[in-house]
């Protein structure tokens, strides 16, 4: 080393000394405001998934996304034999009372050679609900950590040291898809991600969604404060509306404090075009004095609307009357869809096929949630053809029946928003009115 080199390095080094001591702030990175993770969408199940890095070894592991789950599951030897800082929640603990809403405690659980995640003795339990299969798993919970980035600006990893969730029976993997390791949660419970990323880094508990469509690249799901439609420089029309709480449980395990995980927001009423449905009010609200039946739900893993048979029949009744009038030609139904027709009869637009425009309406005649061609038709296998993207819904034989279960193919290309802090859940007018997608609006 020449005596110039360790002049430098000396002088590095004495910087380096001094701005460490004059100013710690520097040396810590900022407090982060949100944070973001991708959303894509799988061909074969038409499942949305993410990407987590959890463990020691920040594995990266693939979750479907189940916007009214509890927690975090999952099952992978991938994590398991690379983590060496994965430990239980003991039973009786306050952090234990904190994170279930049930007493659970597994007392015994072992595996040969020893005790593995998810299975230690004396270890805080909880039921997890594969929502594709309705199988539960009741696993130990642990904790372990997760490396999260910061959104756009300084896109730091920073982590969350004790990030509960259970490490599940591989049965619990079973119809979803193939990529994945197991469901992250983010429903309405203290140990959802949005709950633990809050209770983190003092962030607002709030999040946004916005899901890609098939072939549209990733979405995003981003946590906490964000700027992100100011920045995105489009004038898009954000519209909000109080979510509501129900105390209904779809399955006996799926709720808190008897309260539900899932989102619910109130549908008052539905428009094909210009014509209001005639609909059953009692089946548009929550029965509220009663198990919680009724009422509409936001959900994910639902891939497209579902709508209890009376309202369905009665929406596909107008639509395809509506449709008719704008010469478009009915055609023999696909299955699970209802109503199907020829596409060489629809005239396309930037906001898909013109057809009738279908309105759920909210809180007040003014407010509601438009569902263009691009969210309301999707092409079947059959050439040529495309089928109203609304299903009807089946009857939950668990619990209650929820009378419309807003899907996945409703949600993409729109900005959604839940702020759990207010309890309101904001959408943005469609992003193909404004010539973007998902992919292209939060990266
Ligand atoms: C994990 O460890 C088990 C047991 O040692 C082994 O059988 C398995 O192949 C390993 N899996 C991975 C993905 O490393
Ligand atoms: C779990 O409990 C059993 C029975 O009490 C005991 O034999 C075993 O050593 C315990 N395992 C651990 C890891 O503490
Ligand atoms: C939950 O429901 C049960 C049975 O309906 C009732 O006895 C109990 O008070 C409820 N708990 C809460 C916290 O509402
Ligand atoms: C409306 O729906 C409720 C709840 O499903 C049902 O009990 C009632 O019979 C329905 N009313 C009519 C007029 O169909
Ligand atoms: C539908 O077709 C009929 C007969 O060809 C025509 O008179 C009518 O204007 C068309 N309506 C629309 C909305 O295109």
């Amino acid at each position: 080393m020449s005596p110039s080199t360790l002049s430098i390095v000396f002088f590095s080094l004495l910087i380096m000394l001094l701005s460490s001591s004059y100013s710690n702030a520097q040396t810590t990175p900022p407090k982060p405001q949100s944070f973001i993770f991708p959303i894509k969408k799988d061909a074969t199940t038409n499942q949305y998934y993410t990407t987590i890095q959890i463990g020691s070894k920040a594995t990266t592991l693939d979750v479907v996304i189940d916007l009214g789950g509890k927690f975090l599951y999952f099952n992978s030897d991938d994590y398991s034999n690379a983590t060496s800082s994965y430990h239980p929640i003991p039973c009786g603990t306050s952090k234990c009372r904190n994170v279930v809403d049930t007493d659970g405690c597994i007392v015994f659980c072992n595996t040969s050679p020893g005790p593995a995640p998810g299975c230690t003795n004396n270890t805080c339990a909880d039921y997890a609900l594969n929502p594709f299969t309705g199988t539960q798993g009741y696993n130990g919970l642990g904790e372990d950590a997760l490396r999260v980035r910061s959104t756009r600006g300084s896109r730091r990893y920073y982590t969350v040291n004790n990030f509960p969730f259970q490490y599940s029976d591989p049965v619990l993997k079973d119809e979803l898809a193939s990529s994945t390791a197991g469901v992250i949660g983010l429903g309405r419970s203290k140990i959802s991600l949005a709950a633990q990323l809050s209770s983190a880094f003092t962030i607002r508990r709030k999040f946004a969604l916005c899901v890609p469509s098939s072939g549209g690249g990733n979405g995003n799901m981003i946590f906490g404060e964000t700027t992100y439609y100011e920045i995105s420089n489009k004038s898009l029309i954000f519209t909000t509306t109080p979510l509501v709480k129900n105390h209904g449980s779809k399955y006996n395990n799926g709720g808190l404090g008897n309260l539900t995980v899932e989102y619910f927001i109130g549908v008052r009423s539905i428009k094909v075009g210009s014509k209001t449905l005639s609909l059953n009010k009692t089946m548009l609200s929550i029965d509220d004095r009663n198990d919680g039946s009724g009422g509409t739900s936001i959900q994910t893993v639902r891939p497209y609307t579902t709508l209890q048979r009376p309202l369905y029949r009665a929406l596909v009744k107008e639509f395809v009357k509506a449709a008719q009038a704008k010469n478009i030609t009915k055609v023999k139904s696909v299955a699970p869809f209802g109503a199907c027709f020829d596409s060489k009869s629809v005239v396309s637009s930037k906001t898909g096929p013109q057809v009738p425009t279908i309105d759920f309406v909210l809180q007040k005649k003014s407010v509601y949630w438009r569902f263009y061609g691009s969210n309301s038709m999707v092409k079947v296998a059959s050439k040529d053809v495309i089928c109203l993207a609304f299903v009807e819904g089946e009857i939950n034989i668990a619990g209650p029946t929820t009378s419309i279960e807003v899907g996945g193919y409703q949600m993409e290309n729109y900005l959604l928003e839940f702020d759990l802090a207010s309890y309101k859940f904001g959408f943005s007018s469609s992003l193909s009115l404004h010539d973007t997608t998902c992919s292209k609006f939060l990266s």
